[in-house]
């Protein structure tokens, strides 16, 4: 940690914080990413509290939880409705997640975000001392950094996106997409899952709004100087393996090893999204069993799916899709002894989680497209090093780039590809799932998430200290 760091208070800002009731799982990588910097930090996280509430002057509420101090405060409903439900999850996320034929715009959407977003400003401009820096996550905030800065905040601001950066002219599907990428600009340093989503982000700017690319890799727009930079975010790698070893003999992990005697386990476990391919992977797993004759009677395929976002049309509709698939597999293949697919439509503690995914011989994770699907990377860390599992992971996912060299690689569309590749991964020898374990496993160690938060706050220091002395 540098000197200036030292010295220097830090603010996370998110729309949803960690929940301190706890457990659910539901949280995204977000929440389980940016704690950890937070704990090593004197730090605070300004966010949503999660609750509805018609008054929109409602103050900030402080408290402290698990070593970090907490500020947070409601939407009223109909900032929840547009900024949250409207812009933020029925526009940007499938725009950004290159789905255009999912996208709702509305102005009124558009005004509810930017309200939201200067609210989140008001909050924290009091907050704003000398020596803060400040870190703004997600799609829900770009607009933040502008608002700071028009109200005359001079502190060093950092933005990094946990969701994929879409090319150019899908991005243009938004109205006014170009004011989208002039409130980006506002920070000194932007964060982006991976190179081609960095690739993307710096075309958009250039395309755009003629943005230069100076020599020192600094780009500019308006006479405004930042850094783009990819930072594929990470776990903590040791917290990861300590709970997937405590949760195989939580009551959780008993109750399912009992329930599995010696089938093989694969197993997914995502929000309910149409980003994470799950209809696709059902349909794979049915065609390994039409395929794979041997597999009947013998694989299981648990799919943990805990509801997410249930007032935008396209989850729920998702909801009802996945029930009606999986029990189509299992009215085609169960056995009065052995169901095929298990698919678990609630969050379950992390610890149990954790556990799951070390008892798992397949890691099956086949995003249509994910800034990084942290989900991977736990079950890399989960595993036995003794009797490693397979991780399968699509190529649509930030993680594959890291993971690619020890993972099997495979295209979600391709559903007789993936059917093929479970195959491979339940019949790979012992020795060869402990090569490629080894080699993801040496990635973690080089980039968990302390190198990551470290990594992009020395960053956010130097540009910093770039900017002032030009
Ligand atoms: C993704 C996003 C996070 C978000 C999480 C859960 O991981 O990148 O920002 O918090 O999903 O979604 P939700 O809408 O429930 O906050």
């Amino acid at each position: 940690m540098s000197n200036s760091e030292q010295d220097s208070q830090l603010i996370v800002v998110s729309n949803r914080v960690p929940n301190p009731d706890g457990g659910s799982g539901n949280q995204g990588g977000l929440a389980v990413g940016v704690m950890t910097a937070l704990q090593q930090a004197d730090g605070l996280w300004l966010g949503w509290n999660g609750s509805i509430d018609d008054d929109e002057h409602a103050r900030l509420e402080h408290y402290d939880f698990d070593g970090v101090r907490f500020a947070t405060f409601p939407l009223t409903e109909n900032d929840h409705k547009t900024y949250y439900t409207g812009f933020s999850n029925e526009m940007l996320w499938p725009l950004f997640h290159y789905r255009p034929d999912k996208v709702e715009y509305s102005r009124e959407n558009l005004e509810g975000y930017l309200r939201v977003n200067q609210r989140f400003a008001d909050h924290l401009m009091p907050l704003i001392k000398d020596n803060t820096r400040v870190w703004v996550h997600d799609y829900h905030l770009v607009p933040l950094g502008h608002y700071l800065r028009e109200t005359g905040a001079d502190a060093p601001l950092g933005y990094f996106l946990h969701i994929p950066f879409p090319p150019w002219d899908v991005l243009r599907i938004l109205p006014d997409y170009e004011n989208l990428l002039r409130y980006l600009s506002a920070y000194d340093l932007i964060g982006l899952q991976s190179d081609v989503d960095l690739k993307n982000f710096k075309d958009c700017m250039t395309m755009a709004l003629d943005a230069v690319e100076h020599d020192d890799g600094m780009l500019e727009v308006d006479g405004r100087r930042f850094r783009a930079e990819s930072y594929p975010i990470s776990i903590d790698v040791q917290a990861a393996q300590e709970m997937a070893q405590a949760g195989v003999t939580s009551s959780a992990g008993k109750r399912l090893q009992r329930s599995l005697g010696d089938r093989p386990l694969v197993m997914g476990v995502d929000r309910l999204d149409y980003s994470k391919g799950v209809y696709k992977r059902f349909q794979a797993f049915e065609r390994l069993l039409e395929k794979q004759e041997h597999q009947r009677g013998n694989v299981v395929f648990i799919q943990i799916s805990p509801p997410s976002r249930t007032d935008v049309h396209e989850y729920a509709q998702l909801r009802t899709t996945l029930e009606r698939v999986a029990g189509h597999v299992n009215g085609r293949f169960a056995d009065y002894d052995w169901t095929p697919l298990r698919y678990l439509n609630r969050g379950y503690s992390r610890e149990a989680i954790m556990g799951f995914l070390r008892m798992s011989r397949v890691g099956f994770l086949t995003p249509l497209r994910d800034g990084m699907n942290l989900v991977a990377k736990e079950f890399v860390a989960a595993q036995d090093p003794e009797d490693p599992g397979v991780l399968i992971i699509s190529h649509l996912a930030g993680a594959s780039w890291e993971l690619g060299k020890g993972a099997l690689v495979c295209n979600p569309y391709d559903i007789d590809g993936v059917a093929d590749m479970l195959e491979q991964a339940l019949t790979m020898s012992l020795d060869e799932r402990k090569t490629r374990w080894r080699t993801m496993m040496d990635v973690l160690e080089n980039n968990d998430i302390h190198h990551w938060s470290q990594n992009f706050l020395d960053e956010l220091m130097d540009v910093r200290l770039n900017r002032s002395a030009t």
